[in-house]
This record gives structure tokens, sequence and C-alpha cells, in this order.
């Protein structure tokens, strides 16, 4: 998955515009974009508009975290539609996955659903408590599909009152979580996601923001907006020619008999190389896919 539109669940019409963005996902929200006034007939329309949806992105819902008293209003609404996958915000370590997979069970039984299709996707540094437990999510549910992390909720909850400097670059803080969200997905052998980035205007920065994430080993972005799509889909899309290396790379390794080492072009390619080249590939594949 490279990319995940965030779309308000009580906005009809970014609902319709967000199938028709060319994003992979979209993470139909019941939480920070929905007042509170307004959570009852967002469950009604996420539930609907999920029920209604039979092709295109595969559709997420962001629940409200496990502490507000909403999650289970929200999965008893939006269950019933059968959603790829539930986003747990403020998520603050892997026993919060495993709660929420023990009540996804029950629902998809409910529901009729194949138990354990629902997929879960934590947002995993929300909270001071949550970053230092980036360790746990290893082996807390075979659902999940990958970790993202945030940086607004932990900006408050710390009392920064930035997470980028002058030049743009996060502060420590926020390059702490950031790393961490890398490690503890790589860790847990689930796909890293990157943030949203809040200022939709600036394409330049969006772009150049989009590289730096994807160098670093973050697999996919999540959007706010549909402008930012096209620019994750091109970003986290494998070039041909990185592909085409890649390709190369495994091709040297089996024709030798699979070595430990192997030499091409006068370079030396070991284990790591074969692994990397691995894990490019597979991210050629067609959308929707992982
Ligand atoms: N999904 C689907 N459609 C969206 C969208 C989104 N996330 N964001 C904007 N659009 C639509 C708008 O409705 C608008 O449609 P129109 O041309 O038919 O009027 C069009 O795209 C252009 O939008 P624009 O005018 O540039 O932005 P805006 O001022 O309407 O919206 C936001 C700005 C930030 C309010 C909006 O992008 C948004 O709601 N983003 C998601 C917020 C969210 O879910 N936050 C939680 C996670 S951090
Ligand atoms: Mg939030």
């Amino acid at each position: 998955m490279r990319s995940m539109l965030f779309v308000p669940a009580d906005s009809e019409k970014k609902l319709a515009k967000g199938l028709a963005s060319g994003a992979d996902a979209l993470i139909i929200d019941l939480e920070d974009s929905v007042a509170l006034a307004n959570k009852e007939a967002a469950r009604r329309m996420a539930a609907e508009f999920i029920a209604t949806t039979r092709t295109g992105p595969a559709l997420y819902v962001r629940v409200n975290d496990l502490s507000s008293g909403m999650t289970d209003d929200d999965l008893a609404a939006v269950m019933k539609a059968g959603p790829a996958g539930i986003m747990l915000p403020k998520s603050n370590g892997g026993e919060d996955v495993a709660r929420l997979d023990v009540r996804l069970r029950v629902h998809e039984a409910e529901n009729g659903i194949a138990d354990g299709s629902t997929r879960i996707m934590p947002i995993i540094t929300e909270t001071p408590a949550a970053v230092l437990a980036a360790a746990s999510y290893a082996g807390a549910s075979a659902r999940l599909s990958g970790l993202t992390w945030g940086a607004e909720d932990l900006s408050a909850e710390v009392g920064a009152s930035a997470t980028r400097d002058e030049t743009g670059r996060y502060t420590d803080l926020f390059r702490f979580a950031r790393l961490s969200t890398i490690l503890a997905a790589t860790a847990a052998e689930v796909a890293p996601i990157d943030t949203v980035f809040p200022n939709f205007r600036d394409e330049d920065a969006f772009l150049r923001d989009c590289r730096e994430g994807e160098r670093d080993g973050f697999t996919g972005r999540m959007a706010i907006h549909p402008a930012q799509v096209p620019v994750i889909n091109e970003v986290f899309t494998p070039s041909p020619e990185a592909a085409a290396e890649a390709r190369a790379v495994i091709d040297a390794f089996a024709a030798a008999g699979n070595p430990g080492v192997v030499a091409i072009d006068g370079k030396m390619y070991d284990r790591p190389h074969l692994k990397r080249a691995e894990r490019l590939l597979a991210r050629t594949k067609p959308a929707g896919a992982a």
C-alpha cells in the first residue's frame, strides 16, 4: 500500500472524491476530523459507504481510541459493512492491538466475515508512553498490516510548540518517533507508513519529504488531500530501473546457486543486498496486493 487518503466520514462529497483520487486505500475517519456531535451520523455514513462500495481502494476506518469510550460504538456500526481494516489511533503498544484484535474477532463472527480478515494499522507515537513501547508490536496480532505515526498529538502531549525547526526538519522528539516507527514496523515485519503532511498547498516541500521517507525505509504514506495522492504513488513506486537492478541481483544469486556473495559488474553483493532487492521487488506488486 503506497497511499492512504484520510477522508472525514461525515462528508459525502469527500468520500466520493476519495474513491476517484487514485489512493490505494481510504482511511474513513471517525476520530479527530469529526466533531463529537457528528459521531453518530459519521458512523452511519461510513457503514453505508463501505457497504455500497465494492471496488476501488481498500477501505480502512479510523475509530476513536480505546480510552475514548467510543470505540465499541464505532466498531458496532462499521463492522457490519466489512471494512478492509481498522486504524487505531493513540495506540499505546502491542496490548492495545491485541485488545482490538479480540473485539474484531467477535464482530467478524457476528457478521459472517472470515475470521482474521480485518486488518489493523495502529498509530504508534501519539503519546510519550507509546513511543517508548514501539518495540511491543512484533507478534501482537496476525492482523497487523503496518504501523504509522503522528506528530501532532505527541506535540500536544509533550507541550512542544513546533514539530519542525526553521529549516523544515523535524526536531529531535519527532525524528525519534519517526525512526521508532520504521524500526518497530520492520521488526514486526509489517509496512512502515509515513505520517501526514498538513501543509497540503506546499507541493515542493511535500515531494521532498516523501522522498526522504522513502529513502529512510517507509513504503507508503498517509495523505490528507487528494492532491497529495499522485505524489505519494509516484515516490513510493519503485522506478523501472530500480526494479530491473533488483531483478538482476536476485537472478545473479540464483544463477550462482544461492551463495553468500556474488560479483556483478565488478561490485560485491552479499545477503543484505539480496534482501534489499527482494523487498524492493515486492513493492512493485500491483496496488492493494500488499
Ligand atoms: N478527501 C476527499 N476529498 C477531499 C479531501 C479529502 N481528504 N480534501 C479535500 N477534498 C476535496 C474538497 O472537498 C474539494 O472538493 P470540491 O472541489 O468538489 O469542492 C477538493 O477536494 C479541493 O479541496 P480544497 O478546496 O483544496 O481543500 P478544502 O479546503 O476543501 O479542504 C481540508 C481542506 C484539510 C479540510 C481537507 O483536505 C480535509 O478534510 N482533509 C482530511 C482531514 C482529515 O481527515 N484529518 C484527519 C487526519 S489528520
Ligand atoms: Mg490525532
